[in-house]
This record gives structure tokens, sequence and C-alpha cells, in this order.
């Protein structure tokens, strides 16, 4: 039954985290509508003031201002950086294309003079952006924005997406949409829309911002004109006034025109107000009425010439040509061997008309081109390529995980396997599976690219999250009805002190005190004194030992109906645990810098921790044996390749910054922890710790001492049946002396013989000779608390099912 509510539970909480996280509704004033309707007439305004104008109409040099807000003498704006700004623009066009590039400002090209660009500018490019020498800080006094510091209530704020720095690192993604973006009959211009991912070196924390510019894309020759609109600056309408010529100006003019005036239409028509339909907001909300007002961009970019990587021998095709069928084939592949792809790349120069700072690409001519190239990216083709060959890789991991958990989930069938495998170790894994799941579902809304093999992967790691936490039920019902059962017993000798076996014989209690003096300590499951001597228990008698044993065997009546309330709790924990997890995270990709560094660090740090919970259980419990080394090395690795790829690889499809440092702090730690896993398995589960710091645990491989009394030594199970009755002189006798500190005994599961080594009568452990490498050779037996001896082998195959001797049906402390 519970298996039916917990995915329902699931749900609920993923929906309950849609709403929580979705943008909330535009508030909506008394006078919302009085108000909205006023900016619909500000905008017909300009949009006339657009219609009306001709080029060098605005020419803040000599004083011509546009009646739009922004571009009017009174705002106080730095429009005589646009002069200059445009000088840089044109010297990029004439840098890349000569005389070409200059005819292309000019006039239409004809079809014999294209220019070797792409005609689909849709990808991104990143680079590095520098302050230009002449740009200055402006301070929001400068503005006389009297408008909006009105409703302010703080008054003088410092402006957001304040470039202050010298440099910084910079991206765009370019949509341009067929179908949605319109262009002129020719598609010698056309509407763009770009997202910007800015951030300043200099700032305290690495503080970006992230908004949303629109404007102008000219195929022909690959430029673009783009910029943001606000309450404060109506940008988009005075676009054209931005140009760099009188034919572009004309272009883009008779272009937006008409776009224009749609989206106002549209946006009269609406139900719902769009307050601002080019706002630069990302999630396409309007910016709040009380939020910081922020710096205005401008900026051109030029598309650099497409550069052929020829093969030797081959004739170079008409440029013209060869790129309209290359993008065709980009966009819809036949099949044809495409090796001569070329990156997207392009320069830029901007401009804060308000904020007066200047920025450009960082690149050839001022700077070398080791330093850095301009902008360089891909189109959204290649882009997608990449991320698909990304997309099946980490599929593949996916199913090899898969594959190393069904391992180990038939390895640990049975109980008293289950028992040795830490609960944390699980469940870190399962939430690191289940944190994939969400956000390859999410991935979608932040990447803008869906992809079907997303949702396929997507489903991968959710059936790796299904079997973890199943994994996770079985460990726990196991671990919480031997914590019970402990519980139990301890409550149990608290109140009887004295043993309560009746058949335990009284005579035998002082040689129980030798036996917790010795190098036999009590095992860590059962701490009333048991007997030295074991008792041959005649099958009529088994009883009692049974009904002790069985909670630990088996998951009976009382296993299951216990766990049962416990696990929902234990899925929702899970659930709630992971959703608060991926929020926090959500909170955190939208920080400063190296803030978000920390917390991916940190982050990544404890999900490669998951061994830990496992070391710590083999040191507390002294058992060693439980996962298999596949799946340790096999998880390991695979776990790894995901945080490798996004810390080493450079332009990977998420665009992390690459950080080898972390990278190797993380590696080395994850190679730190299954280091210790390997000398638990090799030295003892306790070897790197101090005695005591651990709670006592039975040691399935002491020391062996022949002393006089013999008490300590293992009996030789099948020489000497009959000396169990406490005759502990012919005890020393059992195992024969072969050679100077060596014994022989005989192990009862495969009935071969066993040559241990011993430490004389007399001799002090310093100087012994079975000590240098006695601890491997301690590791080839094991003597169980009935004192009896096998092959390391026998036992620990006989304990996979049960933990009992196989002599004399004594419980054994779990391995
Ligand atoms: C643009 O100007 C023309 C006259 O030049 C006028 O007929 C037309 O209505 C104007 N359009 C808009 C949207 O103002
Ligand atoms: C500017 O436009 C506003 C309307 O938006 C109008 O009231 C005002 O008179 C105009 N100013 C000039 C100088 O044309
Ligand atoms: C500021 O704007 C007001 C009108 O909004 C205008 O009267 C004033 O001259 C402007 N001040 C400056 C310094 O431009
Ligand atoms: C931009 O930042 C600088 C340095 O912090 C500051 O002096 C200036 O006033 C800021 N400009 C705006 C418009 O906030
Ligand atoms: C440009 O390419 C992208 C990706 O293939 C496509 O979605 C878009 O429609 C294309 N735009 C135009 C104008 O062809
Ligand atoms: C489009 O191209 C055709 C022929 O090349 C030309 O006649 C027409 O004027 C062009 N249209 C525009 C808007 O430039
Ligand atoms: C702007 O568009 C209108 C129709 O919406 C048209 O009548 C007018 O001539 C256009 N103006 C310019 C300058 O292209
Ligand atoms: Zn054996
Ligand atoms: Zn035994």
């Amino acid at each position: 039954m519970e298996v039916r509510r917990d995915p329902r539970n699931f749900i609920f909480l993923i929906i309950l985290f849609l709403l929580i996280n979705s943008p909330e509704p535009q508030q909506q004033a008394f006078n919302t509508r009085s108000h909205y309707d006023e900016i619909i007439e500000r905008e017909w305004n300009a949009l006339d003031i657009l219609n009306r104008t001709r080029y060098g109409d605005f020419d803040p040099g000599r004083n011509r201002w546009l009646n739009i807000s922004g571009l009017k003498d009174e705002d106080g704006f730095a429009w005589d950086l646009l002069e200059p700004v445009r000088r840089k623009a044109q010297e990029q066009v004439k840098g890349l294309f000569g005389d070409a590039g200059n005819g292309a400002l000019q006039e239409p090209m004809t079809e014999e003079r294209k220019l070797p660009v792409y005609k689909n500018i849709s990808g991104y490019v990143e680079g590095e952006w520098v302050r230009s020498s002449l740009a200055r800080v402006r301070h929001p006094s400068d503005m006389n924005a009297s408008s909006s510091t009105l409703d302010n209530p703080f008054g003088m704020v410092e402006y957001d997406r304040n470039l202050t720095g010298t440099g910084g690192p910079v991206r765009l993604h370019m949509t341009e949409l067929e179908g949605k973006m319109r262009t002129d009959e020719n598609r010698t211009i056309s509407e763009v829309r770009a997202k910007i991912v800015i951030g300043d070196h200099t700032s305290f924390g690495g503080n970006w911002w992230e908004f949303v510019l629109n404007g102008v894309h000219f195929p022909e020759f690959g430029g673009m004109v783009l910029t943001t609109t606000s309450d404060r600056y109506a940008g988009i309408f005075a676009l054209p006034h931005l140009q760099l010529t009188q034919y572009l100006y004309t272009t883009s003019q008779q272009l937006l025109n008409g776009t224009i005036h749609d989206t106002i239409e549209r946006q009269e028509s609406r139900t719902f107000p769009i307050w601002n339909p080019w706002s630069s907001a990302v999630d396409g909300a309007s910016e709040g009425m009380l939020t910081n007002p922020h710096c205005e961009f401008v900026l051109f970019l030029q598309e650099h010439p497409v550069q052929f990587q020829l093969k030797p021998g081959q004739q170079p095709l008409g440029a013209q040509y060869d790129l309209d069928w290359l993008e065709h084939e980009l966009r819809y592949p036949t099949g044809s061997p495409m090796d001569r792809r070329s990156p997207l790349s392009m320069s830029m120069v901007g401009f804060s008309p308000d904020c007066g700072f200047v920025i450009e690409s960082k690149g050839p001519s001022a700077h070398t081109p080791s330093e850095s190239v301009h902008l360089v990216g891909a189109k959204t083709e290649v882009f997608n390529d990449r991320a698909r060959h990304g997309i099946l890789a980490f599929a593949i991991t996916l199913a090899l995980q898969l594959m190393f958990l069904i391992n180990q989930m038939k390895e640990t069938a049975t109980p008293s396997t289950r028992n040795r495998v830490s609960f944390y170790t699980i469940a870190i894994m399962g939430l690191g599976d289940g944190f994939a799941f969400l956000s390859l579902i999410f991935m979608p809304l932040f990447l803008g690219t869906s992809q079907l093999a997303l949702y396929a992967v997507a489903f991968l790691s959710l059936f790796s999250v299904v079997l973890e936490l199943r994994f996770l039920m079985d460990i726990w019902s196991v671990q919480s009805t031997e914590q019970m059962r402990q519980e139990r017993e301890q409550a149990a000798t608290a109140g009887v002190t004295t043993p309560q076996r009746p058949n335990s014989p009284a005579p035998q209690a002082p040689s129980a005190v030798t036996t917790d003096n010795e190098t036999l300590p009590l095992p860590a499951t059962a701490t009333p004194p048991r007997p030295p001597t074991p008792i041959i228990i005649a099958p009529d008698q088994d009883d009692p030992t049974q009904t002790a044993t069985t909670p630990t065997i088996g998951t009976t009546a009382t296993a299951t109906t216990q766990p049962q309330a416990e696990l929902g709790a234990l899925y929702s924990r899970y659930s709630l645990s992971l959703v608060a997890l991926f929020f926090i995270t959500l909170q955190f990709t939208t920080m400063r810098a190296t803030a978000r560094a920390v917390y991916f660090n940190t982050l990544c740090f404890f999900y490669l921790s998951f061994w830990t919970p496992q070391i710590y259980r083999n040191i507390m419990r002294n058992c060693r044996k439980a996962l298999r080394w596949d799946f340790v090395l096999g998880q390991s690795a695979v776990r790894m390749i995901p945080i490798i790829y996004l810390y080493a690889v450079e332009d990977n499809v998420l665009f992390s910054k690459t950080d080898y440092r972390a990278l190797m702090v993380l590696a080395g730690w994850l190679w730190v922890q299954i280091l210790a896993l390997a000398s638990q398995e090799i030295l003892g589960s306790r070897f790197f710790i101090r005695e005591g710091w651990a709670p006592p645990a039975y040691d399935y491989h002491p020391i062996l001492r022949e002393d006089e009394e013999g008490a300590t030594m293992p009996i030789g199970s099948t020489q000497s049946p009959a000396d169990d009755t406490g005759d502990s002189s012919s005890m020393s006798k059992a195992g024969e002396s072969k050679g100077k500190g060596k014994k022989v005994f005989d192990c009862s599961i495969c009935t071969q013989d066993i040559e241990v080594p011993v430490i004389p009568v007399g001799a002090s452990s310093e100087n012994s000779p079975g000590l240098g490498g006695g601890i491997l050779q301690r590791r080839a037996y094991m003597v169980t608390p009935c004192r009896h001896i096998f092959h390391t082998p026998c036992l620990e195959g006989w304990m996979r099912y049960r933990l009992q001797c196989p002599n004399c049906r004594e419980i054994l402390p779990p391995l």
C-alpha cells in the first residue's frame, strides 16, 4: 500500500515546488488600468516619433533631441558617448571586411558580393570584455531622473548592472526564430533577442547580471544593434537613430515601425497587462516599481567572417553558395561530411547611455590573440549536438551506475549482509540521483532548448532513484530491527544483572573474568557475560538460542509491521530533503560568482563523501565486507565523470567555469575514502584509529597466545569434542604444535587444516616473530566468540547466510 502512496507524495511536493517557484502574478493596483493606458499612450507617441523622424534628427552633438524618455536633453544621459562608440563599431566592420564591409553599410548587397557570415545568428558566444578609455563613472545624481526617483522611497540608490571594473566575463545567447522573429521581404534585416550574462571581475565576490536585450540583426553583413528598454529609457523606439548609417536607419525604421505597431496592438488586447514587452528582466516579468533602477545598455555586435578549414586539395567554392548550403546542412543534416565547421565568432562594443561606461570585447588588435579572441561560441545546432552527446554520455554513466547498483543489491540479499551496508552511503547516492532527475526535468527551462533525450535520461535517473529507495528500504528494515533488538537486550541487562541463561554453570564465573581481560573482547552485540567454554546444546535445548537469533536472521512479523510506518516517513523525508536541496541550489545559481562557487564546491564535496558513512559504520561495527569492490570503484568512477566534465571541460553545456584546483581536491577526497575502505578491507576496519575511540566490538582475528590455562586458545573442534566440559589443560593439546610458534587446527566447514601462528608461553608480544607480518597472517583465520576457529573465506561465506557458529549455533557478532 505504501508504495502507491509515496509517489503521490513526491509528485505533490514537485507541484508545490512549481507553485512556489512560478513567477507571481503581477499585482494590480487600484489605478492599474489608468496607469496602463498611460503607458500605452506613451508608446503610441514614441512610435509616432519613430514614424515621423529622419536620420540625423537625434544628434546630441548638435543639440538635437527626441521627445522620447531617455532621449530628451533634460534626462541627463551621456549621449555624447554615442558618436565615438558608433565610430568604433564602424571600424569593427571595416577591419573585418574592408571596403566590402563599408559598402554593406551603405546599400543592399548584390548577389555576387555577399560577405561570408552566417545568416542565422541563433547561438551563443562568450569571452571577455574590457573597459574602454572612453568610459566614465556617472553617479545617480548626474541623471535628471526625477520621475523614476520620485516613486523610490530611498531616494538616490546605486544602479544595478553598474559595470565599474576593468573587465569581466561576458556571454551572449542570441535567438532568431524562424516565423516568430519578423524580417523584411528580402531578409536584409531581422528582429533578434539576446540574453547577456555579464560579470565584473573587480566587484566584491564576482558580481554578475543576466538580462535581455532586443534589437535588429542585419544578416547581410552580420551586424547587430541591441538595446534595453525600460520606463526611463525607450530604447527600442530609438534604435533606428542609433544605427551606423542612413541606409541602416531606413531599413530598421521600416521594420520596427511595423513590429512595434503589432506589439503595442497585442499589448492593448491582452486581458492581463504586459507592462513592458521589451523588458530586460530575464523571466519576462515586469521590473517591479520598487526595485533599483538599472543601467541601460546599447551594444553593437559584428560577426566575424566564417573561416573555412579546407582540406588539402579541396577547391574553395563560392563563399555564398557554400555558406547557405552549410547552414542548411547544419540545421537539416543529410549526412554530408561537415568538417568545415567554423565557430560563431563576434566582436562587441557597447556603452551605457546613463551609467556612462563603455565596454569592448577583448581581442586583437588591442590585445594579443593569445590573451583572448573576442567572443567565440557556437551556433545553436552545434551546441545542441554537443548537448546531445553530453546527454548520451550521461545516460551511459547512469546505466553503468544502475548496473553496479543491481550487482550490489544481488550480493546484499541477506539480512546479515544488508546489516553491514551503511544506510547513509546509499542515501547520499539516492539524493544525488534524485537531484540529477530534478535538474534534467527542469533543464529545458534554464537552457531554453528542449531535448527529448533529456526526458529519457531523466527517466533513467528516476529508475535508479526507485532502485536506491528500494535498497534503502531493505537496509532500513534490517537495521532498525537490529537496533531494536540491541536496545531490548541492553534494557534486559540493565534490569537483570545475572546471566539469564538457565544452563550457564555457576562455577564458570571465574574463567569468565579471565576472558574479559584477555585478547577476546566481548562482542558488541552481546553484553551479558557469556560462558567462556562453549556448550554443545542438545537438539531439544536449541529453542532459547533460536528465538534469540530470529530477529537478526529474518524480517519476521515484528520486523515488517513496525518499519512500515517508518517507511512512509523515510520517503517523505527523502523527498523533502531533495526538494529543499534543489530549491536552495536554485537560489544559489543566481548568487555572486564566489558564493556560487563555494556553494557548488561544498555540495560536490558532500556528495562525493558518500563512502564516509560506510567507513564509519565499518569502524563502529568492526566489520569490513560491506560492499563489493566493483561497486565501490565503479560508483566512484561513474559518479565522478559528470563532475569532471563540469569542472574541467572548457565549453561544457552548462557553461560552468573550469576549476582544476577544486576538482583536484574533490578527486583527492574521493581517493582518500577509497584508500580508507581498501585498507579497512586488508588491515582491519579499525587499524587507523586508536583503541578505545570506537565502542568495543568483537575481533575475529585475535593474536593467539599460548598460556598455561589455555583459556584463550581456540578449541580444536574435531580432536577434542569432549573437552569442552572445562578441562582447560586438554585444550592446549587440542591444536598440535608444529614447529616454533605454530599450531594446526581443523576447520569444520571445509575440513582442512589451518596453520596459525601462536605466541608461545612467556614470550612478550613485542619480540614475538609473528607480529611484523602478523596482521596479514591473522587475516587468514577467524576465531568465533565461542572459540571455534575457521578459515576466513570459509566463515565469511557462511556468515553471509547465518550469523551462527556452524559448530555450536552460538550467535556470532556480525562481520
Ligand atoms: C506613420 O506616418 C504616416 C505618414 O507618414 C501615417 O500615415 C501613419 O499613420 C503613421 N503611422 C503611425 C503608426 O503613426
Ligand atoms: C513630448 O511628448 C509629450 C507627450 O508624451 C507632450 O506632452 C509634450 O508636449 C512633448 N514635448 C514636445 C517638446 O514636443
Ligand atoms: C530636469 O528635468 C526638469 C523637467 O523634468 C527640467 O525642468 C530641468 O531643467 C532638468 N534639469 C537638468 C539639469 O537638466
Ligand atoms: C556606479 O558605481 C560607481 C562605483 O561604485 C559609483 O561611484 C557610481 O555612482 C555608480 N553609478 C550609478 C549610476 O549607480
Ligand atoms: C535559426 O536556427 C535555429 C536553430 O536551428 C532555428 O530554430 C531558427 O528558426 C533559425 N532561424 C531562422 C530565421 O532561420
Ligand atoms: C527585394 O529584392 C528584389 C530583387 O532582388 C528587389 O526588387 C526588391 O526591391 C527588394 N525588396 C526590398 C524591400 O529591398
Ligand atoms: C510605418 O507604418 C505605417 C503603417 O503601419 C506606414 O503607413 C508608414 O508609412 C510607415 N512609416 C515608415 C516611415 O515606414
Ligand atoms: Zn575452511
Ligand atoms: Zn562455536
